[in-house]
């Protein structure tokens, strides 16, 4: 059975169908990446998979582990072990960046904790560490712990501290929207080895990118499918990634936008 399994996925906002149809299965453990023009509604699949209320799904159906999760709600999603790192991560003034992080651990051990081998941090000062020791994997310093969570944090700070609550949460599927859009060079290597890391644990990934270059990073990848108009249209193995650098998309039949 796969661990996450999308059948004929129909999706509107405001009246305007986005997903046309998609289907995807993704057994535990696996690597996809999904590519595709801007706008084929690659960030919108994403958004529904954590069940953001603004979409409304009109057909079709988002089982894990073979249960429909329709009618879960964003964090019971995070509690069977779905994460998202969003294209653009929002500013959270008041909100801690380490006391969240903590309230998030805690509460994903409690519906986790069977399945995953998870650490158990008592103090404060352990977990702290285990924090720094996933910053310093992304480059971001452990003054980061004390500020408000993404509050004036540059665009690459942001992309880096997303991929490291990944790290730090240890979900079964991590989502990632674009990690690698308007990091440094150094970053995206640094980025790529942060979810090699996850890899390493078994989790399954869900990486949306434009560029092939953090995927030649990834220690492993099952699939790379091409999204268009609200489906995926292709779906191929690395070196589709490459093939697409190379010659675009007009060539899958799509007309320039
Ligand atoms: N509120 C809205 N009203 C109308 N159309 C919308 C609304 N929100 C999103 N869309 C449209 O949905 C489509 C899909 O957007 P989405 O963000 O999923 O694309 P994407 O594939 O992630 O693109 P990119 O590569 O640029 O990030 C776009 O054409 C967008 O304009
Ligand atoms: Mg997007």
């Amino acid at each position: 059975m796969s661990f996450l399994e999308v059948r004929d996925l129909h999706a509107s906002i405001d009246e305007k169908e986005i997903l046309t149809g998609l289907n995807l299965s993704l057994n535990k453990g696996e690597v996809h990446a999904i590519m595709g023009p801007n706008g084929s509604g690659k960030s919108t699949f994403a958004n529904v998979l954590l069940g953001h209320p603004k979409y409304s799904l009109t057909s079709g159906n988002i089982l894990v582990k073979g249960e429909s999760i329709l009618n879960l709600t964003t964090d019971e999603r995070a509690k069977k072990g779905l994460f998202l790192a969003f294209q653009y991560p929002t500013e959270i003034s008041g909100v801690g960046y380490s006391h969240f992080l903590r309230n998030a651990y805690n509460t994903l051990n409690k519906s986790l904790g069977q399945e995953q081998e998870r650490e158990v941090f008592l103090t404060v000062r352990e977990f702290h560490d285990y924090v720094k020791r996933n910053l310093e994997a992304v480059g971001l310093d452990p003054s980061f712990l004390s500020r408000y969570l993404n509050e004036g944090f540059s665009g690459g700070e942001k992309k880096r501290s997303e991929v490291m609550q990944m790290l730090v949460l240890r979900p079964n599927l991590a989502i990632l929207d674009e990690p690698d859009s308007g990091l440094d060079i150094d970053a995206v290597k640094a980025v790529a080895e942060a979810i090699n890391k996850l890899i390493e644990t078994g989790a399954g990934l869900l990486v949306i990118t434009h560029y092939a270059r953090i995927l030649r990073y990834l220690s492993k990848i099952d699939y790379i499918h091409v999204m268009a108009k609200g489906k995926i249209i292709k779906s191929g193995n690395r070196e589709l990634s490459e093939e697409l650098e190379v010659k675009g998309y007009n060539w899958l039949g799509l007309e320039e936008k």
